[in-house]
């Protein structure tokens, strides 16, 4: 089977998802926000285009069933409930209710995937159960992309990194895993930093940039192995967790 990374959504051509199960990778910030959500209780995450997508989709809803939530430019929207800080998605204030969430890269690298079998959100938080089902897809002969959402269309060392993670373990399966060039060296970043992901978020830009604003604890939050052990599978432009309610 093959295993292929595209290092930012530009690079996918059309047709290059269809039949495969896609990894999607924003770990700073968005799809570690996805997995804390639906691990705290949310019951769902929808990925919208914008801000006032959020604001116009969120008019469908009883107030009190949803939270609107994002940034621009790494900042909360104004107006908004939430911005995209992890952790500021606890069990006591996403629990039962819709997100709808809008951000720079990670919702339109969501929003812009056509044809695939299954698109998961992977990041960090949740590595060994995403993983679990590559390795599922692998040995069932289905071809696995893995996407990072990059940086406004150019390369993320976080992301990278991260998706390097993922081909290691799905690469573990031996000789029948064909990777692409982007996923080999996706797996030597990841080999250079071993476990000192807070080291790829010092050295990355979009990781400089967060501590700058004042985000130093979203860090600690996107670095925390295994901490969301959730797999928030994407359908039908909503997000929900994989569950005994929603088998693969
Ligand atoms: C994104 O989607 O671009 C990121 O999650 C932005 C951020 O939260 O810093």
């Amino acid at each position: 089977m093959k295993l292929d990374v595209y290092l930012s959504p530009g690079e996918l051509s059309l047709g290059d998802a269809v039949g495969r199960v896609v990894a999607v990778i924003d770990v700073l910030r968005a799809s570690t926000t996805i997995a804390v959500a639906l691990d705290n209780g949310a019951r769902t995450v929808a990925p919208v285009e914008s801000a006032d997508d959020a604001i116009t989709r969120a008019k469908a809803f009883d107030r009190s069933e949803v939270i609107i939530a994002g940034e621009k430019k790494m900042l909360p929207v104004p107006g908004f409930d939430l911005g995209n800080s992890p952790a500021s998605f606890s069990a006591d204030v996403v629990a039962g209710r819709t997100i709808l969430l809008s951000t720079t890269n990670g919702t339109r690298a969501l929003i812009g995937l056509q044809g695939a079998r299954d698109i998961v959100v992977a990041a960090y938080v949740n590595h060994s159960a995403v993983a679990a089902m590559l390795r599922a897809a692998a040995r069932a002969n289905t071809d696995v992309a893995i996407v990072c959402a990059g940086d406004e269309g150019h390369f993320s060392l976080e992301d990278a990194a991260c998706a390097g993670r993922y081909v290691r373990s799905v690469s573990q399966l031996g000789r029948s895993v064909v990777c692409n060039d982007a996923a080999n060296a996706c797996e030597l970043i990841d080999k250079k930093y071993g476990d000192n992901i807070a080291k790829i978020f010092r050295d990355s830009s979009h990781g400089k940039a967060l501590a700058q604003a004042g985000f130093e604890e979203d860090l600690v939050t996107c670095a925390a192995v295994d901490s969301h052990p959730v797999v928030p599978i994407y359908q039908d432009r909503q997000i929900t967790r994989l569950g005994p309610d929603r088998e693969r």
